[in-house]
């Protein structure tokens, strides 16, 4: 599968088959994670946990029995890059056939920041299950998937723009086209899709769009979205990362987070 159709095909599976990840597998995705880097420069650390040693689960999940939690420095952008970091280990344990959900509210937070041995000036914004999917959804997870309207997604022109925050964008470019796709489909809290690209020339320059509030949390969640967009876009299309916000006019609600130039 090539890196449009894996994050096509790829859906939170939250009702596995209670069988354990093998032996094989275990070993790709250590040797995967050791290579997973992102454009920020900042290290996030991955921590496979039996879920069964630990007594770990979701209230949401069922048959797993591996669990991956991710740490990062509590740092500027530090949001971003752990998002873009786990999605990428996300989208190749996928490539292995082994279903994922991101989860940072429906778990037993101290719990796996405890078993994750977090410390001091690190956060875990999410964890992960890691298993085959079974061959049926659970009721619950149909029922969670229908109430949070898993399988929709914004229309494009409500989400690309071309220069301003209101003309959508038009581009014959077939790169850029499924590195858009590539965003718009992507996974996010709630399912928001807080991410909004603005095109001026090569630039693409990322916003967030905040529609969940994280007061009193040490992280914003939407901006562990933004860096699973961003993840998105340059698996599609490249591109180099940088932060300076341009000038372009934006509501209150909106806040710049980068631009990928190709
Ligand atoms: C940062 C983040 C946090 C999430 N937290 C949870 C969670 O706590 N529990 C859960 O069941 N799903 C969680 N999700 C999964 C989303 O609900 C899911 O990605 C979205 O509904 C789209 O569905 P899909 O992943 O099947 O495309 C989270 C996703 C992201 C990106």
């Amino acid at each position: 599968m090539d890196m449009l159709e894996l994050i096509r095909t790829r859906k939170s599976v939250r009702t596995f088959d209670g069988k354990a990840v093998t032996e094989n597998d275990r070993k790709k995705l250590t040797e995967y994670i050791k290579t997973i880097t992102n454009p920020y420069g900042i290290p996030v650390e991955f921590v496979l946990l039996d879920a069964g040693e630990h007594g770990l689960s979701s209230p949401v999940i069922q048959g797993e029995r591996l669990y991956i939690a991710g740490k990062v420095p509590l740092t500027e952008y530090c949001a971003e890059a752990f998002g873009f970091s786990f999605e990428k280990l996300v989208l190749y344990a996928w490539s292995l056939g082994i279903g994922t959900t991101w989860i940072g509210g429906t778990m037993k937070r101290e719990r796996f920041e405890q078993k994750a041995s977090v410390n001091d000036g690190e956060i875990m914004p999410c964890v992960s299950p890691l298993g085959y999917p079974a061959k049926k959804r659970s009721i619950k997870e149909i029922g969670m998937r229908t109430a949070i309207k898993a399988d929709k997604r914004i229309k494009t022109d409500d989400l690309f723009f071309e220069n301003d925050l209101s003309t959508p964008l038009r581009t014959d470019d077939v790169t850029v086209q499924n590195a858009l796709e590539a965003v718009r489909l992507a996974p996010s809290a709630v399912n928001k899709q807080p991410w909004r690209i603005v095109k001026c020339g090569n630039a693409y320059h990322f916003y967030e769009k905040q529609t969940l509030s994280s007061s009193g949390a040490k992280w914003d969640v939407q901006k562990v979205d933004l860096g699973i967009a961003i993840c998105h876009f340059m698996s599609i299309a490249g591109g180099t990362l940088s932060v300076t916000k341009p000038d372009i006019t934006a509501d209150n609600d909106m806040e710049y987070i980068a631009t990928i130039t190709l």
